[in-house]
């Protein structure tokens, strides 16, 4: 299949690449709002470059967006009216009344959409989420959670980010809806700066952590920043009344012991989303080709966006009042 992809940034270029290799697609075409780069990335690569979005919508079996934030909404709206299947990166729009929106757009046009929340075809979150399921942990009591960044994006990013709960922790509140298989009822959120100034200047925080409730009481604590120096820091713990189970911990675990004569985690780290999530990545856009080509459900809809984007939303209100946020004072797409 001919696939075109919008936005050929950082991980436009990376997932461009993971396209090109795999079986199903013949031919990727990209445009970008800033040609010169994106032509560069089709000539060094032997992909198509078609600088307007119409005309690759004609020319193509399904679209991947991976433009910065804003130009989400407006990419995929074009898509829907030209009936292209559809991959989006999070987040699906950087409003919450556009995302709702979008959410009536998209079922309304009957055309697959996938969000790309890549967690849920990572083997660790999907042994997690098998553990909560079978009942061999017992009854769930507590889930930590956290996505600490080797080191900040760069400075231009952050003001098309959304925010820190919306870019980063987002993914957190996803995959523990995945996990869980459970919705968040409320949230309490904080936020700090001790980093660069530009997170300030956008009005964003460097370094977050949230207090959620689960609506069966389990407790949820989620924590993220931009500054982990031992490097890129996913993980989860689910823990239940009998056993606990640990997402992420192997040998290149950020952390370091400080025990005596512990020689785990042995090392190399991992340094950033791309090295994380590799795998991850590799069978979310093949997924994707499967479900173009009518061969798989939809993994991830915009509904199941629209859940994490909530939750974001209530924890960014939750920062900027200091109040805990119960989940329904956030619109829904009902
Ligand atoms: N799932 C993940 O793990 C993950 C990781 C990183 C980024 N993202 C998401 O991917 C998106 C892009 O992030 P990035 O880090 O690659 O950003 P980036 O700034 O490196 O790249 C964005 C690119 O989009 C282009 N662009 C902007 N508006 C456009 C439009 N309307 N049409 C076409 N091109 C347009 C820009 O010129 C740029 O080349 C963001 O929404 C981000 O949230 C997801």
């Amino acid at each position: 299949m001919r696939i075109g992809l919008a936005g050929t940034g950082r991980i436009g270029a990376f997932h461009a690449s993971t396209l090109a290799a795999l079986e199903d697609v013949e031919r990727v075409v990209v445009t970008d709002v800033a040609p010169q780069a994106a032509t560069r990335l089709a000539d060094d690569n032997g992909y198509e470059f078609c600088p307007d979005l119409d005309d690759l919508l004609s020319r193509v079996d399904a679209l991947v967006i991976t433009t910065s934030t804003y130009g989400h909404a407006p990419t995929l709206r074009a898509a829907l009216a030209a009936k292209v299947p559809t991959f989006c990166e999070k987040p699906v729009a950087a409003t919450l009344g556009e995302t709702i929106d979008l959410v009536h757009l998209v079922e309304e046009a009957d055309v697959p959409v996938q969000v790309g929340f890549q967690r849920r075809f990572d083997a660790g979150y999907a042994r997690a989420r098998e553990a909560v399921a079978s009942g061999e942990l017992g009854f769930i009591h507590t889930v930590r959670a956290n996505t600490h960044d080797q080191s900040p994006p760069p400075a231009g990013y952050i003001p098309t980010s959304g925010g820190l709960f919306r870019d980063c922790s987002v993914h957190d509140f996803d995959v523990l809806r995945f996990v869980t298989a459970q919705e968040v009822t409320s949230a309490y959120a904080v936020g700090a700066n001790k980093g660069a100034g530009f997170f300030t200047e956008g009005g964003d925080i460097d370094t977050g952590a949230a207090v959620l409730t689960l609506q069966d009481g389990t407790l949820v604590t989620v924590s993220a920043t931009r500054y982990n120096g031992g490097g890129h820091d996913v993980r989860m713990e689910v823990m239940g009344s009998e056993g606990t189970i640990g997402v992420g911990y192997d040998d290149s675990l950020a952390v370091r012991s400080a025990e005596e004569g512990v020689d785990y985690p042995r090392g190399p780290q991992k340094w950033s989303f791309m090295e994380r999530f590799l795998p991850a990545y590799r069978r979310e856009l093949a997924t994707f080709c499967e479900l173009v080509a009518g061969r798989a459900d939809n993994p991830c809809t915009v509904r199941d966006a629209l859940e994490a984007f909530r939750v974001a939303e209530a924890c960014e209100i939750s920062r900027a009042t200091g109040r805990p946020v119960t989940m329904d004072q956030i619109g829904d797409a009902a």
